[in-house]
């Protein structure tokens, strides 16, 4: 269908190397866009370049780190050098360091907000001449169910994705005059390298999502790939400052 054609797009997907944004990626690429995928590791980067391009993708592989500035200026501007403009960006990057609050250090703070909420902040205003001059654009935040719920060894997590929550709505009323459209993501549990540490670092997580859950197992990366989809394309273009929750029910469940 037309309306989730993605021809011609450029499609920047921070830690798109892996796990949940590597599929996003895939989902992209399938819809007609060019994934632009950044990371830190060279090598990840490549493999996942590798294993989009023997599916009959094109994608390009970016290393950068998302917690400087500067580099997030200078990552785009390689990207529009190259690709010549970003019309679509989807900040996926994300860290999780579970600890109870008494024994969070400062450094630990700092890791998670600046990986999961600063870099969104540092790459949307990166992007944003690009994609005014291009005629609009869309941005895609990966948030958490844990933006709504609390977990007692996620503080800085759950506190780094309510913020982004809350930084996809005032995005969302600064640039609608800009035919820029900002939504969030919100993943319930999916299983990927984050979540496989997860479980095994807090007990009974992986039992008790299962029970939890209406749909009755684990989220598949994959299963991003839709919703990133239509947030990325015309379908939405009346939709922007919502929050889409991707849980099979987890958090419906009374
Ligand atoms: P993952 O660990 O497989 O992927 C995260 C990616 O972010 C990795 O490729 C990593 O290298 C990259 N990254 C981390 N710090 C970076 C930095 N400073 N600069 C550049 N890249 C950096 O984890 P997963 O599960 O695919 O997570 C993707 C996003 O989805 C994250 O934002 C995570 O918080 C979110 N999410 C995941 C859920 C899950 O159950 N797996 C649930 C809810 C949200």
């Amino acid at each position: 269908m037309d309306l989730f054609k993605l021809d011609g797009r450029v499609a920047v997907v921070t830690g798109g190397n892996g796990g949940i944004g590597l599929e996003m990626a895939r989902g992209l690429a399938a819809a007609g866009a060019t994934p632009v995928l950044v990371g830190r590791n060279r090598d990840k980067g490549k493999n996942a370049v590798a294993a989009l391009k023997a599916d009959g993708f094109d994608a390009l592989f970016f290393e950068a780190d998302v917690t400087s500035e500067s580099e997030c200026r200078k990552l785009v501007a390689s990207i529009v050098e190259k690709c010549g403009g970003v019309d679509i960006l989807i900040n996926n990057a994300g860290i999780a360091i579970r600890k109870t609050p008494e024994d969070y250090s400062e450094a630990d703070w700092k890791d998670v907000i600046d990986t999961n909420l600063s870099s969104a902040f540092y790459l949307s205003q990166a992007v944003f001449d690009s994609m005014k001059a291009r005629g609009g654009g869309k941005i895609i935040n990966i948030a958490s169910i844990l933006a709504v719920f609390g977990a007692p060894f996620s503080v800085a997590y759950s506190a780094s994705k309510g913020g982004l929550v809350q930084f996809t709505r005032a995005l969302a009323t600064a640039w609608a005059s800009s035919n820029i459209q900002v939504n969030a993501i919100l993943p319930g549990w999916i299983d990927t390298d984050l979540t496989v540490s997860a479980r095994s670092e807090v007990a009974g997580l992986a039992q008790h999502v299962i029970d939890r859950t209406p749909a009755k197992r684990w989220g598949r990366p994959e299963e991003l790939a839709g919703p990133v989809v239509f947030l990325a394309s015309s379908a939405s273009d009346f939709v922007t400052g919502a929050s889409l929750t991707v849980d099979g029910g987890f958090s419906v469940q009374a």
